[in-house]
Parts: C-alpha cells; structure tokens; sequence
C-alpha cells in the first residue's frame, strides 16, 4: 500500500491471536498459519483496515466485527451425505460392524465433532434409522453434534433446510425425514430428539467417551500437525475399543498403526485397535506427568464418575459450564 502500512511480520499476527484469545476466549493458535493469515487479511480488506494493529484497534471498538471475523475463519461448508460414495461406504461396511460388536438393545453412541449447521449429524441420523428401522433407531441411536460456531449450531438446532440444500437426499428420503415448513423443510421431531448438539471446541473441550463412530470431517486441515496430534489423542480416548473414526477426504492420512487400524485409507476411516491404551484426557494447560499414579487416578476417576452420571439418568443429557461449553 502507498502508506507502507501493511508491511506486517508474523509477530503482529501472533499478538493478533493473542488479543483474540484473551478478548473472546477463542484459541486459533493451533490453526495453521497461511490459511489463518489469508482469511483475517480477507475480512481486513473487507473492513477496509491494512494493518494486524488497526485492525485489532477496530475490533476493540465495534464487537460486531468479531462476529464477522469468526464467519470468515470457521469456514461452515457442509452438505448432506457430503462425498456420497464415502457415506455409503459406511453404511455398507462400517455400519454392520459397529452393530455387531453391540448387543441387541445397546445404544449407538456417534459424534459429528465439526458439526458446522447439522447436516452432518442429520445424515447419521438418517443412515442409521434406514439401516435399524425408525423403531429401533428412535431408541438406540444417540448422535450428539458439535461446534465452537454458535451461529452454526443455531442453523443446526432449528434443524430448518431450503430445498436446495436437501437436493443431495433421494425424494423418498426427503419426505420421509423432513416435514415442509413453508418455503423449508424441518428435520422430523421424533427422529431429532435423538440428536444433541452444544458447543465444543475440539482442541480444548474434554472430549464426548464410549462412542461406536466418531465423524471429524473437514475440520481437522485447518490445524497444525501439533494441534491435529493433540486432537486425535482426544479422539483415540473418545472411542470405545474398536470404535470407527471416519475423517475428511482432504484430511491426514492417519498414520498411527499403534492405535489405529487402517478401514480404507480412500474413505479416510479407521478403527481403534482393540487393547490400545487411551491417551489421558487432559485440560489445555494442566500438565500431569505419563504414567504416574496422579494421572491413572485421574483419569479413572472422571471417567468412573461420568458413567456413573450418563447411566443413571433416564434422559439423554449434555452438560455445559459456566462458559456455555460442553464439558460431558
Ligand atoms: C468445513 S466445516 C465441516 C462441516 C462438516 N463436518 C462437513 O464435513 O461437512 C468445518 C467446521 O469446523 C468448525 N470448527 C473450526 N474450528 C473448530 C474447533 N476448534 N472445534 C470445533 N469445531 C471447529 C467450524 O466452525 C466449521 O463449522
């Protein structure tokens, strides 16, 4: 620029995330850098700003600009039965597997982490209730939806679609699943109660446990190899022994023969291997030292008092503290 202003070094952007951490609580650090640095230079364009520090000094005084910088960043792309050929692959392969390592009354626990508007979770709702039947699918399948992206989980919880977005849905399908509601179609109610969303940060919210199929797709490219890592080992505990993980096309090559078996590497899903010993779940920040005896009490503890919660309750639950975040 003529005024030399946007001669901007990495440490302008770091304090940037820093500011944005502290002012918002939200922690993009682990996001990889050239695209985190393309998306905020495009919404300062867009806000007509040239520099990491003006810009910084505009989100201080108007707070609607945080609302647009996060649009920009948490890319919300999503679809119904997103990469088709993937989905049926696991509904063909994956789906009976999962239901034979269960017994006959035992709920399906699956999480769409990286929910963005639901149409993710409403397709694993679908998929199961065409596999069990609705009956049964009505009384085993739990599927819980998550995003940090309030805006998005908003979309999802109203469960309300334009046509267009369900073109990718066999007419049959469509009426079976979603009611018209004026111009849109909502998702049917006695099939949505079984789908629970809340908000979740995958890189720093305890992750959900005991779960059959856990769905991340297209949503871990946008972090570092160190975030990712971090990420997986929270998924790895998530699963219950032999539980599917089913990733993005786009997404890493999981590479992790230890504690993942390879189902297809093309569809992106795997599987955690029987007898591989969970990565402690661990709060950002608290450091309790591998194997020491803190950390196995810890670990045992939490878990024991969760299932203890979740098993006790006649409904379906979702706790959030004090932030609005899910923490069970
Ligand atoms: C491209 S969408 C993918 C949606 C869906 N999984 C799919 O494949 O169609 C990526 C989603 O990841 C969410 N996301 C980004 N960072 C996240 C984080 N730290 N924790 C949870 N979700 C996150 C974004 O808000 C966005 O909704």
């Amino acid at each position: 620029m003529a005024d030399g202003r946007d001669v901007e070094t990495d440490d302008e952007l770091e304090e940037l995330l820093g500011f944005l951490r502290d002012a918002r609580g939200f922690d993009f650090t682990g996001y990889k850098r050239s695209t985190l640095g393309r998306r905020i230079r495009k919404r300062m364009a867009d806000a007509q700003v040239t520099s990491y520090a003006d810009y910084r000094d505009r989100l201080e005084t108007d707070a609607d600009e945080f609302g647009a910088l996060f649009n920009t960043i948490l890319i919300n792309v999503t679809s119904v039965f997103r990469d088709p050929d993937a989905w049926a692959f696991l509904q063909n392969e994956v789906v009976p597997e999962v239901l034979a390592q269960l017994g006959d009354d035992e709920e399906i626990r699956v999480w769409s982490a990286g929910c963005s508007s639901g149409e993710e979770a409403y397709s694993l709702a679908i998929m199961f209730a065409e596999t069990l039947g609705l009956d049964e699918a009505l009384h085993r399948v739990k599927i819980y939806g998550t995003d940090v992206d309030e805006e998005a989980l908003r979309e999802a919880r109203a469960g309300l679609y334009p046509a267009k977005v369900l073109e990718p849905l066999a007419p049959e399908l469509r009426d079976k699943y979603f009611e018209a509601n004026g111009a849109r179609f909502s998702f049917r109610s006695d099939l949505r109660r079984r789908v629970i969303f809340g908000r979740h940060d995958i890189t720093r919210d305890a992750p959900i446990s005991r779960l059959d199929l856990l769905v991340c797709r297209n949503t871990l490219m946008y972090f570092n190899v160190e975030a990712q890592t971090q990420i997986v080992d929270r998924f790895h505990f998530a699963l219950r022994e032999s539980g599917f993980l089913f990733l993005g096309k786009a997404e890493l090559l999981l590479n992790d023969a230890d504690r993942f078996d390879v189902v297809s590497m093309r569809q992106r899903i795997f599987r955690r291997r029987p007898g591989s010993q969970p990565t402690p779940y661990q709060p950002t920040g608290v450091k309790i030292r591998p194997g020491s005896a803190t950390e196995v009490k810890t670990v045992a503890r939490t878990r024991q008092v969760r299932d203890l919660v979740v098993d006790g309750a006649p409904t379906p639950m979702l706790a959030v503290d004090a932030d609005g975040i899910v923490v069970l």
